[in-house]
């Protein structure tokens, strides 16, 4: 009997919680910010009500999810190219019977989803991305003493909220922010989080939709 993938299945996986766990573990040592089932089920869910609002379909919605939960367990080899670690540690995960064009979907999605200077490949590496890079509330953080940690952190310990807004009608994917800028100021935001943001652009626009983005209410995008 043909074998289906679910976000439940991947859910369940105890292998693939392990590798997150692991990967969070591992992150949390070097005093990285959270990489584990907190981020996964995030960047899960983002992807999959982008998709539902702009009407893809509910299998696309399925790989999304599925995609954006196990986007980051190659890091439980190494951070450096752990989106192609990734993508070749979910098939091996899975039985042979497993494998057909949604596999090699979310695979293809999981290896691309750090390929900041390239688009990504389908619709669901695109919600992946999405799910991923608007994941930047302060949560992710491991430290309290904020005026002692480097840039990038300084950023993610500014955002107090995060919304991800899409407007089917309008044809736009908007990032909400509330920065405390006490903590980091917007010029820092853009300094840091350039590449970033742009990426979700280009993933927007495989969307058929334009990125937006608000920082204290002000629009940036
Ligand atoms: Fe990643
Ligand atoms: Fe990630």
């Amino acid at each position: 009997m043909e074998k289906k993938l679910t976000y439940e299945f991947i859910k369940n996986n105890r292998e693939i919680r392990t590798y997150l766990e692991f990967t969070d573990y591992a992150f949390a040592q070097m005093g990285y910010k959270e990489h584990g089932l907190r981020h996964s089920v995030f960047a899960a869910e983002i992807a999959g009500q982008i998709l539902k609002y702009l009407g893809y379909s509910e299998k696309e919605q399925e790989l999304a999810k599925i995609a954006a939960y196990m986007h980051d367990m190659g890091n439980m080899i190494s951070k450096h190219d752990h989106d192609q670690s990734g993508a070749v540690m979910f098939l091996n995960v899975l039985d042979a019977e497993y494998y057909d064009e949604d596999a090699f979907t979310v695979a293809s999605a999981i290896g691309c989803h750090e390929d900041k200077n390239m688009d990504p490949v389908s619709p669901v590496a695109a919600a992946l991305v999405l799910g991923d890079k608007t994941d930047v509330h302060h949560e992710r953080l491991r430290t309290e003493d904020i005026y002692n940690i480097d840039k990038h952190s300084k950023v993610i310990a500014a955002c107090q909220k995060v919304d991800v807004v899409v407007c089917k009608e309008k044809s736009t994917i908007a990032l909400w922010l509330t920065i405390d800028t006490s903590v980091c100021s917007v010029m820092d935001y853009f300094e840091i989080f350039l590449a970033r943001t742009n990426y979700c652009k280009r993933a927007s626009r495989i969307l058929n939709c334009n990125f937006e983005l608000y920082i204290n209410k002000d629009k940036f995008l």
